[in-house]
């Protein structure tokens, strides 16, 4: 079914700092601005990944996942009803927002919006990066992948994994601190990650973009301290897809990992279950405490 992110959306009153935030930072493109003012961002030949809307406060506006064919998105109709979960098909002003060809939209059970996308506009040979990198891992491994936060990740592994079709790639549980599953819909390790948090809330936590050399993500964490980036987590490689990562604030409450040579699953991948997230490195920042873990929600009582 799903076989990629494609696109992420947000709402946020800090959009103005997005385009040099984007560009001079994460070495991406900008690409003419939404008819709300929207921030779009390039990372590659699609005509656009990331969109910052004007908005009053932070939020998730939607997460914009993608299938290979059209008639998929009547298998993902028919799974979701299956599971009491309504979904609508978009019409032509919102398949032309998001720049797609057929789009359906669905609320899960933890109040995010996600939208299923077939046919992204993509203008083939027309990335160009805001800083000289290598550029980003995307074509069949899409976007990058996200980590969200619930309380409930069995739950949320029920939905996810049982109706949606997202396969588990491993666990990481350290007991007390961390309890997390990872999913993958292609060769990436995981494109979505369910991470457990308190009681009340979900959130969104980050946004992981994958560049092609261990020199661009030096690079950046040269620029952290000139640019003031909101450091979260130092630089280290993670225990179960080994990304070579660091992790900051983005002017809008979520977070970005910023990474470089994860694993890549391969058919005869087993699941496994790690008991550190970090094999080195990774160390969470005194002052990132002071921070929003993500763009939070309430959740229904
Ligand atoms: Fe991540």
């Amino acid at each position: 079914m799903i076989k990629a992110l494609a696109y992420l959306g947000v709402n946020s009153p800090n959009h103005e700092q997005w385009p040099a935030f984007a560009t001079e930072f994460l070495g991406a493109q900008l690409a003419d601005p939404g008819p709300d003012g929207a921030v779009r961002i390039r990372i590659d030949d699609a005509v656009w990944r990331i969109q910052v809307h004007p908005a009053d406060q932070d939020s998730v506006a939607y997460f914009g996942w993608q299938v290979d064919h059209e008639e998929d998105l009547d298998v993902v109709i028919a799974a979701l009803a299956d599971a009491g979960v309504t979904a609508t098909r978009g019409g032509q002003d919102l398949a032309e927002a998001r720049n797609v060809n057929q789009i359906i939209s669905f609320d899960d059970p933890w109040g995010f919006h996600h939208e299923v996308v077939w046919g992204q506009e993509t203008a083939i040979g027309t990335f160009l990066p805001g800083r000289p990198i290598s550029g980003f891992v995307t074509g069949q491994q899409g976007l990058g992948h996200v980590l969200l936060l619930m309380p409930d990740i069995e739950k949320g592994h029920e939905f996810f994994s049982g109706v949606l079709g997202f396969e588990l790639s491993d666990k990481i549980i350290v007991p007390g601190r961390l309890n997390a599953r990872f999913y993958h819909v292609n060769a990436r390790h995981h494109t979505l990650a369910l991470g457990e948090c308190p009681p009340g809330v979900a959130g969104f936590n980050h946004l992981m973009l994958q560049v092609r050399s261990m020199d661009d993500v030096g690079t950046a964490y040269d620029m952290v301290e000139e640019k003031n980036i909101p450091l979260t987590l130092s630089l280290g490689r993670h225990s179960n897809d080994k990304m070579f990562s660091f992790y900051f604030s983005t002017p809008s409450s979520f977070h970005i990992e910023y990474g470089y040579d994860g694993v890549e699953v391969t058919e005869d991948w087993v699941p496994r279950v790690h008991n550190k997230s970090a094999i080195w490195g990774h160390v969470f920042q005194p002052e990132a405490a002071q921070r929003a873990p993500g763009i939070m929600h309430a959740l229904d009582a």
